[in-house]
């Protein structure tokens, strides 16, 4: 058994197996973190997708007689924490499930509208002997119900999404785990599911000031034992937008003219000694590219136009950036075509709609572009680099 505080115990699950979280490629698994309260009354937050309730269920039982839970407390309704409520009533029918308000609703519109939940507007505390829970709602983050339980006798927050990772391990706490993996893991989690809510997140951390913290657990990956300043102070730079004199170029390419034209690019930057990543999107996810672009200065779009627009794969890739909304950005696009071109001014459409800085050039090629167009996107990329090593 995992024992987080006295009487405080993970009893979650872990998701070897998953690869795909909704769109969000998760190479390295993921978990779903309850915790049990032991003290006069028996408290759980949070329970595991409803495929994951017998691992669940077998923790809590080494620890006490599921029939003994005299709470339930939903941070969020997501059915990766969610799912397991309705089983676990079935279990324990005396226990008492509390939600922020906007949670009430869901649990009604995911379980039946005879659901019985009281909202933490009417218990905004419990105390449970030695230990109490207090709540505070974080709407947005990231859903509308999000919420946060935080026991002040151990300093311990429960916040739920924030400050996770998508991260399958054995191990449960920050200093058991490779610190590159934990931070490469959290910062792609930041990027794909919290990024475009950064104004909300700023409302949460004003929400939790003051509040004396020991210990992070979230409700994925690892416990942030020794160290829970590590991913607050990463959480702040992210909120702030702050970047790294880095530039990101991703592409995507039919006959190896955008690619050639990403090639210079890539050279240009590289030659005045800035970090370039070069991504081409038919072998690289989006959500692997934009964990990329989360602290990087600059982000540079090529496209073949197909049809009179973008290529597919490259229309996707800014989909999902429109959606995630990266801050303080500079950009700009680039492409080839066959005769009427067309790709590359549906890109600097989009990115502008991200909310990018675009900055206009010509690097836009019919078939194959010559030895001296090819120089000219060298000298863009120098450019580019001048830029974000000063800016
Ligand atoms: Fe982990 Fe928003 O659910």
């Amino acid at each position: 058994m995992t024992q987080l505080k006295d009487g405080v115990y993970w009893v979650g699950a872990i998701d070897w197996n998953i690869r795909n979280f909704h769109g969000y490629l998760t190479h390295r698994g993921t978990t779903y973190n309850s915790y049990l309260i032991v003290d006069d009354k028996v408290a759980l937050v949070d329970t595991v997708k409803e495929h994951f309730f017998p691992e669940m269920m077998r923790r809590i039982r080494e620890i006490v007689d599921p029939k003994k839970i005299d709470y339930l407390i939903s941070n969020h309704t997501e059915p990766d924490h969610s799912g397991s409520i309705t089983k676990l009533l079935e279990v324990a029918p005396g226990v008492e499930v509390i939600a922020s308000d906007p949670g009430v609703r869901n649990l009604r519109a995911y379980y039946g509208e005879d659901f019985e939940a009281t909202s933490i507007k009417e218990k905004s505390s419990l105390n449970l002997g030695l230990k109490t829970l207090n709540f505070a709602a974080i709407p947005m983050v990231h859903w509308p119900d999000s919420m946060v339980t935080y026991i002040p006798e151990d300093r311990l927050l429960l916040p739920n999404d924030a400050f996770g990772q998508h991260l399958a391990s054995s191990k449960r706490f920050d200093d058991e785990v490779e610190q590159a993996v934990l931070m490469q893991e959290a910062t792609a989690y930041y990027a794909n599911i919290v990024m475009p809510l950064w104004m909300s997140v700023s409302r949460a951390f004003k929400a939790l000031e003051g509040l004396d913290i020991d210990m992070i657990a979230p409700s994925h990956g690892i416990i942030w034992r020794s160290n829970p300043g590590v991913i607050l102070e990463a959480y702040q730079r992210w909120v702030s937008g702050e970047s790294k004199p880095k530039v990101v170029v991703v592409y995507d390419t039919m006959w190896g003219s955008t690619e050639k034209v990403a090639e210079a690019l890539v050279e240009g930057v590289s030659s005045e000694g800035v970090t370039v990543q070069q991504y081409r999107l038919s072998e690289t996810h989006n959500s692997d590219v934009i964990a990329e672009i989360l602290e990087a200065r600059a982000v540079l779009v090529g496209s073949p136009t197909l049809n009179n627009g973008l290529f597919p794969s490259v229309a996707s890739f800014l989909t999902y950036m429109k959606g995630l909304k990266p801050k303080n950005k500079i950009g700009a696009a680039f492409g080839s075509y066959g005769w009427g071109g067309g790709a590359k001014r549906a890109a600097e459409t989009e990115i502008k709609a991200v909310g990018i800085e675009l900055i206009e050039n010509d690097l836009d090629y019919k078939f194959r572009p010559t030895d001296e167009e090819l120089e000219r996107a060298v000298e863009f990329g120098k450019g580019i680099a001048a830029r974000v090593k000063t800016s």
